[in-house]
């Protein structure tokens, strides 16, 4: 599997995330309820967006240079980070609730570049095999086990 077709799996389940924190920040009146939607969201997001880091984008920056869309989505990833922490630090509800918006609104936006532009720009520049290669190591790093790549497809197979 390719690494990119990977991302757009975690950017599906991200997708959901981030509905049900704005649906949470609109209707709640709790700011620990909010803290809470918000704290999950920030656990994947960032796990998310050191997995790009770590394994596209540093693979990117000989083909399409550190500026240009890699320095746009750098600079959103950092921006994301920071408005993270502002929520995390945010002690009045009304503030909160403007930080997620603002947060979700760059996150998701974010997302579209890299579903639109840049996973499309890593497949003409890396090609499928190497796509492929680093899909593994996102299955490794993430715990997921590939069909026919581990031994429980193995001994399914023979027992059957
Ligand atoms: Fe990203
Ligand atoms: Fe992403």
């Amino acid at each position: 599997m390719k690494l990119t077709d990977a991302l757009l799996g975690e950017h599906a389940v991200l997708h959901d995330l981030f509905g049900h924190v704005r649906e949470t920040a609109a209707k709640s009146g709790d700011i620990g309820e909010i803290r809470g939607a918000v704290a999950v969201l920030e656990r994947l997001l960032l796990s998310h967006a050191r997995t790009e880091e770590t394994l596209l984008f540093c693979q990117l920056d000989s083909h399409l240079g550190q500026v240009g869309p890699l320095g746009v989505m750098r600079a959103e990833h950092r921006g994301i980070d920071d408005l993270l922490a502002a929520a995390g630090s945010a002690t009045d509800i009304a503030a909160l609730k403007a930080t997620v918006n603002e947060l979700l609104d760059l996150a998701q936006g974010h997302f579209q570049k890299e579903e639109g532009v840049l996973f499309g720009m890593a497949e003409q520049v890396l090609g499928e095999a190497a796509l492929n290669e680093l899909g593994d190591q996102w299955a490794t790093a993430r715990g997921v086990i590939l069909a026919g790549a581990g031994p429980a497809c193995a001994g399914s197979s023979e027992a059957g």
